[in-house]
């Protein structure tokens, strides 16, 4: 169906294939997924991120309701789910039921009811990188329906004493392989793990962006 930007899903969807280079906040905070850790690429579409994990090293699971552009994924795991379907993918007879990951990595898709699952599916240090379009992105090109848009804040209170958060941005990004309004977060499962008097948890290294 055509929409009021006069592209249609599928037309949106190869637009992002098309984009073959990891996004730039992957590339960077992926190095803090632990080492060997198994990862969850939610949505791959082409699998440009499912690549760049594979070659750091990890066991990458891909998984997304149009696996045609998955082929080259040699090794990987790769499942083919409506994510937005029942059961829900962590939900008993899911797709991903019982599963953990070192990494979870989500970029371009946003679907809520699954958000609480995915910080609940992080092993004991994983990693979530998260990013996608946010409100403001209306006067951009797609995704304009607010179903599709975290709002302000969304991804920090998603994680709030769940996750320690090692980096957040949420703003015009127009040097983006797709400019618009990004949200974007990297937060790590340990929480609750401390060698300190105080309780925090362990500092990690924040990699230089470009
Ligand atoms: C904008 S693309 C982003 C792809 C990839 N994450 C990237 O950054 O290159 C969104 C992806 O979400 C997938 N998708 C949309 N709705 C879905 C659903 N209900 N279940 C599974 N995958 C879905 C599409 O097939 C598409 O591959």
């Amino acid at each position: 169906m055509k929409n009021s930007n006069s592209l249609t899903d599928a037309e949106t969807r190869s637009r992002h294939l098309r984009i073959t280079e990891p996004s730039a906040w992957v590339k960077r905070f992926a190095p803090l997924i632990p080492e060997n850790g198994a990862v969850l690429d939610l949505a791959a579409g082409g699998g440009r991120h499912s690549h760049h994990l594979q070659r750091l090293g990890h066991a990458v699971t891909a998984i997304d309701r149009d696996i045609s552009g998955l082929g080259s994924l040699d090794g990987a795991e790769v499942i083919e789910a409506d994510l937005e379907a029942e059961p829900a993918p962590f939900a008993d007879g899911g797709a991903l039921h019982g599963r953990t990951f070192g990494g979870i990595c989500v970029i371009n898709y946003l679907h809520r009811p699954l958000m609480h699952d995915l910080v609940g599916a992080l092993a004991p240090g994983g990693v979530l990188i998260y990013e996608t379009f946010a409100r403001g992105n209306e006067a951009f090109v797609r995704p304009r329906n607010p179903d599709h848009l975290l709002k302000s804040g969304e991804l920090l209170e998603l994680v709030q004493d769940r996750l320690q958060v090692i980096a957040y941005e949420h703003g015009i990004d127009e040097a983006a392989e797709i400019p618009g309004v990004k949200e974007r977060i990297c937060a790590v499962n340990d929480l609750g793990v401390s060698d300190r008097d105080d309780g925090e948890p362990a500092s990690h290294p924040v990699p230089p962006g470009d």
